[in-house]
């Protein structure tokens, strides 16, 4: 059984790829468009996942100085849907269109550096392997039975 670290580390490599299938598909409108709604689609997903079974286990299991991990994870994505809602009011040929996506890729790694470098690691120290892959599993189902709504309201308000 994978542990939540793994399944989260590899839905990150997952949309990385989008990205760069996004940015490599530069000058063919149709590709860049179904690039940027695929990873649009799977960003949700995951950042819903997120919200429904990551951050509340950083808030039952890490129990020092939580508060400031779990905010800026909030923030992170809260910054994120806020950029793929003005990407949904703007077309693709739009110049406008890239400089946002730049901005969200941007916001993108810095989250996964986050997650990946620093709050993934204190929680795993805490958990023990079957509490881990026990989060592993609730998080995948979390991601296929959530819709793709652009802003689940578990953890933020709308952006606007
Ligand atoms: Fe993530």
């Amino acid at each position: 059984m994978s542990t939540i670290s793994e399944i989260i580390k590899d839905a990150h490599k997952k949309l990385q790829k989008l990205l760069e299938n996004y940015i490599m598909s530069n000058g063919n409108v149709d590709d860049q468009q179904s690039w940027s709604n695929q990873f649009r689609q799977d960003f949700i997903r995951h950042s819903t996942a997120e919200e429904l079974i990551l951050f509340p286990a950083y808030e039952k299991y890490i129990k020092e100085n939580n508060t400031e991990l779990i905010h800026q994870s909030q923030r992170d994505h809260r910054e994120m849907k806020k950029l793929l809602f003005i990407l949904d009011l703007t077309t693709i040929t739009d110049p406008k269109y890239r400089f946002i996506f730049d901005q969200l890729i941007e916001l993108f790694h810095k989250h996964i550096q986050r997650e990946q470098n620093q709050n993934l690691p204190k929680l795993e120290e805490v958990l023990i392997p079957d509490q881990s892959s026990s989060l592993a599993n609730d998080f995948q189902q979390a991601k296929y039975s959530s819709n793709l709504k652009v802003y689940p309201t578990s953890s933020v308000n709308p952006p606007l």
